[in-house]
C-alpha cells in the first residue's frame, strides 16, 4: 500500500464535526509583513467572537513567538516524536492568542512512518475542534517547504508591498504555484494584502500592477482583500514584541487589520473551497511530501 492509499484509508474513517477555516499567510519575498499579518489579523479575528489560532510554519526564524515575545516550550516536533497531544504544545501570546511553532517537526514531515503519519492526523483534527480560523504563517519565498503549504491550502493570503522587488518575487511565487502539478484555480483563492503602503490608492495600484501580469500571463483566482499603510506605530510595537493592534489599537494600521478581519469573515465563498479543515490540510501536505520523497 503507498502512502497516498494510507491517506485514504485514514480519510474513510469520520471526519471531524468541525473543520476549521485555513488560511495560509505567505509573500514572494521576505520581511515584508507576514508575521504582523497574521499575528493582528489573529487579534482582530478574536475580538470579533473568532476562535483563532496561528500555526508558526516558518520554521527558520520562529516569528510568531517573536512577534509575541513568548518563547513556546514545545512545538510540532513533540507531537509527532514526543506523543505529547496537541493541546499541550499551544502557547499563548499577547491577547491570549493561541499559537503553536512547527519548529524542526515541519521539515521532519517528509520522513515520517504511517503510523506516525495517522497520528499527526488525528491531532490536527483536535485543532478542528478548537478553532474556528486557523492562520498559517508559512515563511516567504518558493522553497519547497512553502510551497507545499500555499498548495495545500485553499486560502492564501499572498502580502505584497510597493517595492518593485516585492512584486515581481510576489508574480514569481504564484507564477510557481500554477506551475505545479495538480494546481486547480478553482480550489486556491488568492488573497493580496498590500502592505507597507504610503497611501490607499499606492496599495490599490500595488494589486493593480500584480493583476495586470497575472492576468496576462497565469490562471489565478485572485483579489485584493485589502490595503495596511506604513504605520510608525507598527514598527514600535514589534520593537516592544507586542501586536500594534493591542498596543495601540486606533493606530492607522491597526484598523487597516481590523478591516481586513471584516473583509475575511464577510466571505462567505470560502466554504466552497474548504471543508477538511488541518486535518485535511496536513494530509495533502503530507501526501505531496510522500511524493516528493518517494
Ligand atoms: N504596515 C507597516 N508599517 C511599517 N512597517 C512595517 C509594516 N509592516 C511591516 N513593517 C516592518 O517590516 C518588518 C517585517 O515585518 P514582518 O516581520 O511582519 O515581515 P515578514 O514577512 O514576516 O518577515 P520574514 O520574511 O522575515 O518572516 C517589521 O519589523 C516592521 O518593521
Ligand atoms: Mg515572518
Amino acid at each position: 500500500m503507498d502512502q497516498a492509499q494510507h491517506l485514504r484509508n485514514i480519510f474513510k474513517n469520520p471526519m471531524p464535526r468541525s473543520a476549521s477555516r485555513i488560511i495560509a499567510v505567505t509573500s514572494g519575498k521576505g520581511g515584508v509583513g507576514k508575521s504582523n499579518v497574521s499575528v493582528n489579523l489573529a487579534v482582530q479575528l478574536k475580538k470579533m467572537g473568532k476562535r483563532v489560532l496561528i500555526f508558526d510554519a516558518d520554521f527558520g526564524l520562529a516569528n510568531v513567538e517573536v512577534m509575541f515575545g513568548a518563547i513556546p516550550k514545545y512545538n510540532l516536533k513533540d507531537v509527532i516524536w514526543g506523543g505529547m497531544a496537541i493541546r499541550d504544545i499551544i502557547s499563548y501570546g499577547q491577547g491570549d492568542i493561541p499559537f503553536i511553532s512547527g519548529g524542526s517537526g515541519i521539515l521532519g514531515l517528509s520522513n515520517i512512518s504511517r503510523d506516525q503519519i495517522t497520528l499527526l492526523l488525528q491531532r490536527m483534527a483536535e485543532l478542528d475542534e478548537l478553532a474556528d480560523i486557523i492562520i498559517i504563517d508559512t515563511g516567504a519565498g518558493i522553497s519547497d517547504a512553502v510551497m507545499e503549504f500555499v498548495s495545500a491550502s485553499s486560502e492564501v493570503i499572498l502580502v505584497t508591498t510597493p517595492e518593485p522587488s516585492s512584486l515581481t518575487d510576489s508574480y514569481s511565487l504564484l507564477k510557481v504555484m500554477c506551475a505545479r502539478p495538480g494546481y486547480d484555480r478553482n480550489s486556491t483563492a488568492i488573497k493580496v494584502v498590500a502592505n507597507k503602503a504610503l497611501t490607499r490608492e499606492d496599495g490599490k495600484n500595488v494589486y493593480s500592477r500584480l493583476r495586470t501580469v497575472t492576468d496576462r500571463f497565469l490562471n489565478v483566482n485572485m483579489e485584493l482583500l485589502g490595503v495596511v499603510l506604513s504605520d510608525p506605530a507598527l514598527e514600535k510595537a514589534v520593537m516592544q514584541q507586542v501586536p500594534v493592534s493591542l498596543s495601540s489599537p486606533n493606530a492607522r494600521s491597526s484598523r487597516d487589520f481590523e478591516e481586513l478581519a471584516v473583509a475575511l469573515t464577510g466571505d462567505h465563498a470560502h466554504g466552497r473551497h474548504n471543508s477538511s479543515g488541518m486535518a485535511g490540510m496536513f494530509a495533502r501536505l503530507l501526501n505531496r511530501f510522500g511524493q516528493i520523497s518517494g
